[in-house]
């Protein structure tokens, strides 16, 4: 097991795990200095693709902005999506989780769970490339969005998940919109970490997205923190910008790369 897994485990009981997701270099740069953990996201299929969902986004894009992120990271642990269909069969899985790691020299991959592929996250550990499972309101397999487990039945369902992935041999999982008191069971009940996003402060630690953190995705669910308003502090930018130009104030002498 890498150092950086085991320093993720360690936190467990102990200390809160910060995890955001980065598509890129400069950002991740920044990340790496507060994040435990760095999520290359699916995510990104919305965010920068302007897809509807993440069921369409590539295992070679996914690969190509990991590949940026990875330059930005020095000490946290970076995590890549699997995309939808890249993990179907453990076959697949292995090739495709070989693939990421291989490319982009990331620590770990995550996959979404949808009730069947415990022996996927098996095969893939066996392969020895650390997995982080995901359940919940897992995007690539659910199309409404539903906070899961306020019913007893979901409940127990989302117990058994969870118990189910830690002994196939996951790291951490994320526990995507699921009630307070689902995630206090599982954070309980799992040696594993969990990592919460929209699931409660019982989770042993939180991730976000981080273009609705800076405010620049325009998606502002309530469980969703923004700490700053990117969108209209870019638009005040370009507007000063686009004056300058229009009014000749840029570029000046001082701009001039030669000559005057
Ligand atoms: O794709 C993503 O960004 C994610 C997080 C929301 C956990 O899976």
């Amino acid at each position: 097991m890498s150092q950086k897994i085991k320093k993720i485990l360690n936190k467990k009981n102990k200390e809160k795990i910060v995890s955001l997701t980065a598509y890129s270099k400069n950002i991740a740069k920044i990340l790496d200095n507060y994040c435990d953990i760095v999520l290359v996201g699916d995510s990104l299929a919305n965010v920068l693709y302007g897809m509807k969902n993440t069921h369409k986004i590539k295992l070679d894009t996914i690969i190509l902005h990991a590949i940026s992120v990875k330059q930005g990271i020095k000490k946290s642990l970076m995590v890549v999506d699997m995309p939808k269909g890249t993990y179907s069969t453990p076959k697949l899985a292995i090739k495709n989780a070989k693939l990421i790691f291989k490319k982009t020299g990331c620590d770990a991959v995550k996959i979404e769970s949808n009730n069947k592929n415990s022996k996927v996250i098996k095969e893939i550990k066996k392969a020895k490339i650390p997995v982080m499972g995901h359940i919940g309101y897992t995007p690539q397999f659910k199309g409404r969005f539903r906070v899961e487990g306020k019913e007893k039945r979901e409940l127990n369902k989302l117990i058994k998940e969870a118990l189910l992935i830690e002994k196939a041999g996951a790291f951490s999982i994320v526990l995507e919109c699921i009630t307070p008191n689902a995630a206090k069971i599982i954070s309980k009940l799992l040696k594993i970490p969990t990592i919460g996003i929209g699931s409660s402060k019982y989770c042993d630690g939180q991730i976000l997205v981080t273009d609705d953190v800076l405010g620049l995705s325009g998606f502002y669910p309530k469980f969703v923190k923004k700490y700053i308003n990117m969108n209209s502090l870019i638009e005040k930018t370009v507007k000063k910008y686009s004056k300058d130009v229009k009014t000749r104030k840029f570029p000046t002498n001082k701009n001039f790369l030669y000559g005057k």
